[in-house]
């Protein structure tokens, strides 16, 4: 049998992916991400755009210290100290990779740019010249260009592919294109480029139009070696195309499309509720392959037929993605080891005092719950190791309510050595406790977004709140847990509070991309 061609998978989960509206990853989060995009198998991962903020700079330097068995990327506009600083950021990366883009388009030139064409082309080769003096492999990416005249295009291209360029990756940067439009850009490229084939075209696809997976493949289809996309398709606007999308296509249909990836696919649940926890951006229940739906049969006559023959509208098994019952792991019998050892597999790496206080705060939890599943551990260490500084600690909470009463809290909370006590009414429980934190700590909080999720299944599970708050035309996340539901609430709500009085810690990344050289 002919062997299949091998599609690289180029992960902008850490890049990409945190410029969704919303996202906002710490520089820890962005390694235990990586650590699992490392199991998953992906061939590069690109961890930030260093020039765009310190943060960024530190979090993209932080992976580069740590994933040594595969790629770590780093964007860059084509400008010398961009180039430079990403060179700074990678510098200790076992497989270092810089990715410079410059727009194409001709409504990113003339309106955004106000450069010709000669000078976009100059700009793209320099700027190739001078990050092959810092790197072996460099990616290209003229921005938009799936909106640029095809003929500017494959002019582009060869120039960067001439200057040292190894990889060209083609964006739909706006999610204008169509699956037949984008494989015939590829296969123009194709045959337009004299030495395209001493690099990797690559494809980028954003999902505007809800075409990004299908672009993507149709692109692959026409000969591109490396798909860029993020897990639960998080990206810019809409999104990128999905990873678990693109991978299962690809395996579940290799008849069709003939080729495969080096993903471990039993990694990719996992991975989307990591990414879905860590960013707090839930998954919606019908999404392909991760969704809570995607494996639920709810019609009678598909129950039935699955239970004669699993083929008959399954086709794909849960276990090929990782879908898992939840795995009870510990339970309140469970000693320090067993605990250490669980977080070692779930690919936490915590200091002795961090391991101890996660430990107290899990024999709590496995004296109130029965079950204590992974899920419960995450949360758990989550909160344990977010270091938001706690500068206001919630001590006492009692909430009256009813269909007759007026909801109405009480509040304590801690600050320093200082214990402080109010009382609100409001719309209901989470409203009034929330108002009567407004009270204590002066700061007014407008709670602009509210989910409140169920860890583990049961109904002693731990409720998981995560909200949005904005605070003097700020917004801030804030996340806890708790099986009771108000007490989780509220401690999201000061979680938030906290994050904006307590000295911030960096994020990861600046969420403005800074404009475009
Ligand atoms: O969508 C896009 O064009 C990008 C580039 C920086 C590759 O994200
Ligand atoms: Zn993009």
């Amino acid at each position: 049998m002919k062997k299949k061609r091998k599609v690289l998978i180029f992960d902008t989960t850490l890049r990409d992916g945190e410029q969704s509206p919303g996202a906002s990853l710490t520089i820890r989060e962005k390694l235990r991400i990586a650590r699992q995009l490392v199991k998953l198998g992906v061939d590069c991962i690109e961890a930030g755009f260093p020039a765009a903020s310190e943060g960024d700079r530190r979090a993209v330097a932080a992976v580069a210290a740590e994933i040594k068995d595969t790629g770590v990327a780093a964007l860059a506009r084509c400008l010398p100290g961009d180039i430079e600083t990403a060179a700074r950021a990678l510098a200790k990366a076992a497989r270092p990779r810089i990715h410079v883009f410059l727009a194409t388009s001709r409504i990113h030139r003339e309106f955004k740019l106000g450069k010709a064409k000669e000078e976009i082309v100059r700009q793209a080769a320099a700027s190739v010249r001078t990050a092959r003096k810092y790197f072996d492999e460099v990616e290209f990416s003229p921005e938009d260009a799936s909106r640029t005249e095809l003929n500017f295009l494959a002019e582009v291209v060869g120039e960067v592919i001439a200057a040292g360029a190894g990889t060209v990756n083609i964006p739909d940067t706006v999610g204008y294109s169509t699956p037949e439009e984008y494989g015939g850009i590829i296969s123009y490229l194709k045959e337009n480029v004299p030495d395209i084939s001493r690099a990797v075209i690559s494809v980028h696809c954003h999902n505007d139009l809800g075409l990004a997976v299908a672009n993507s493949l149709s692109a692959v289809r026409a000969g591109a070696g490396q798909v860029e996309c993020t897990i639960n398709g998080l990206g810019e606007r809409a999104g990128n195309a999905s990873l678990e999308e693109i991978v299962m296509a690809m395996k579940v249909r290799k008849d069709f499309w003939g080729v495969t990836t080096g993903i471990n696919t039993r990694q990719i649940f996992k991975t989307s509720r990591l990414v879905s926890h860590l960013t707090g951006i839930a998954v919606q229940r019908n999404k392909a392959i991760v969704g809570e739906n995607a494996f639920a049969h709810e019609a009678g006559i598909h129950q039935d037929g699955v239970l004669k023959e699993r083929t008959t509208y399954e086709i794909m098994r849960p276990r090929d993605v990782g879908v898992p019952r939840s795995r009870l792991v510990l339970g309140k019998h469970s000693g320090r080891h067993a605990f250490r050892d669980r977080l070692q597999d779930m690919g936490y790496r915590l200091s002795d005092g961090e391991i101890e206080l996660a430990f107290e705060k899990f024999k709590r939890l496995a004296d109130k719950k029965k079950h204590v599943f992974d899920e419960d551990i995450e949360v758990i260490v989550d909160e344990q190791i977010q270091a938001v500084p706690e500068v206001f600690s919630l001590v006492y909470l009692n909430v009256t309510t009813g269909n007759t009463t007026v909801p109405t809290a009480t509040v304590r909370l801690k600050k320093g050595d200082k214990v402080m006590q109010d009382a609100a009414c409001g719309d209901g429980p989470v409203d009034a406790a929330c108002k009567a934190v407004d009270r204590i700590t002066g700061v007014r909080g407008e709670m602009k977004e509210y989910e409140l999720k169920a860890v583990t299944g049961g109904k002693d599970a731990l409720g998981e709140v995560t909200v949005r708050v904005k605070v003097g035309g700020r917004l801030r996340a804030g996340r806890a847990s708790s099986t009771d539901i108000i007490e989780a609430s509220v401690k999201a709500y000061l979680n938030a509070i906290n994050r904006l009085v307590g000295r911030n810690r960096p994020r990861a990344s600046g969420k403005k991309r800074p404009a475009s050289a």
